[in-house]
């Protein structure tokens, strides 16, 4: 049998700093998730999906042959390295927003060269493991770690070098705001960066309705699982008593809106009971938890103008059925 190999401490020199801004209190998380299920049209944010078991299925849609952006931007990206490094310059303050595993980010380090990279998700748990493996292949760039829920405004720390920021928000997440919400998102974020930032946004563009529905309601039933299993992170939040086998995944492309709702629906008359309130939903009601906005390119132009941003390219695939932007402040 061979011995195990023993696990050997990082030294601190190539630890990636790890600051981890101030969580919302569980009192009002329950709050927001109660007064959502209260609302007459009841809602549930779509930031409660990604629980762990959430986010394994959210990777799971990446993979299925149905939910194309992904896939498309990762090849957008692949292809276009060359132009986007010299579009974007060297030595950027990489910021990524939502990053995750740092997985899209680390593929541009290459060709970026970033100065410094500082990688923000809701919670720096996620990106521990993530930034430790990045430090040891790349011992010499600056790397940080930022625990903060950056959707309700991004607040840097003083660490992150304030010139030639660079955002980095891929994965069409974008298309997860209402136009509005979106808007002043992204002028917070234009806030956030001194004359010289830049953004680097993916975009999921508007495109046959099929293809549309297909990748919001696969046939496998992974976007339905993962849409259900909202219900079991809100019944963990909240301790309430959902039975997920009373619901069910709707999703559907509203076409004046340019958007995919994602819905859960009541398979029969149902009562969530959490301390201190209940709701009733009749057979046929829907809890909505998702909207997906699609856009044409010359829209989101639009809206990166109405924000303050300056597009300055615009990367598009074979089929145009996704956009990559570039921006200047
Ligand atoms: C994370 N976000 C961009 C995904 C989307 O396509 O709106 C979330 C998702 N919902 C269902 N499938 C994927």
């Amino acid at each position: 049998m061979k011995p195990l190999a023993t696990p050997t401490r990082m030294p601190d020199t190539v630890r990636p700093r790890l600051v981890q801004m101030q969580l919302p209190s569980a009192q009002d998380v329950r709050a927001e998730l109660a007064a959502g299920l209260l609302a007459p049209r009841a809602t549930i944010a779509p930031k409660y999906f990604y629980d762990e078991l959430g986010s394994h299925l959210f990777a799971a849609i990446t993979a299925l042959d149905e939910y194309t952006p992904t896939r498309t931007e990762a090849e957008i990206f692949a292809r276009r390295r060359g132009e986007i490094a010299a579009a974007v310059g060297p030595e950027t303050v990489f910021v990524d927003l939502g990053a995750g595993n740092c997985a899209k980010a680390a593929r541009l380090f290459g060709a970026l060269r970033p100065r410094q990279y500082a990688a923000v998700d809701i919670s720096v748990d996620f990106l521990r493991s993530a930034l430790e493996c990045l430090q040891r292949e790349h011992p010499d760039l600056e790397i940080l770690g930022i625990g903060q829920d950056f959707a309700r405004g991004l607040a840097l720390p003083g660490e992150v070098h304030a010139q030639r920021r660079l955002f980095f928000y891929p994965g069409s997440s974008i298309g997860n705001f209402a136009p509005d919400e979106a808007i002043v998102f992204l002028h917070r974020l234009h806030a956030c960066g001194a004359e010289d930032a830049q953004l680097l946004i993916g975009v999921d563009l508007i495109k046959d309705e099929a293809v549309l529905n297909a990748a919001y309601d696969d046939p496998l039933g992974v976007t339905a699982a993962f849409n259900r299993n909202v219900l079991r992170h809100v019944g963990r939040l909240l301790d309430a008593d959902f039975d997920v086998a009373q619901w069910k995944h709707v999703a559907l492309y509203a076409a004046r809106e340019a958007r995919i709702e994602m819905h859960l629906e009541a398979l029969a008359d149902v009562t969530v009971r959490w301390p201190g309130a209940e709701r009733r939903f009749a057979r046929g009601e829907r809890i909505h938890t998702e909207n997906s906005y699609k856009y044409r390119p010359e829209t989101f132009a639009e809206l990166l103008r109405a924000a303050g941003w300056n597009p300055r390219h615009v990367w598009l695939d074979d089929r145009a059925w996704f956009a990559l932007f570039h921006a200047a402040a």
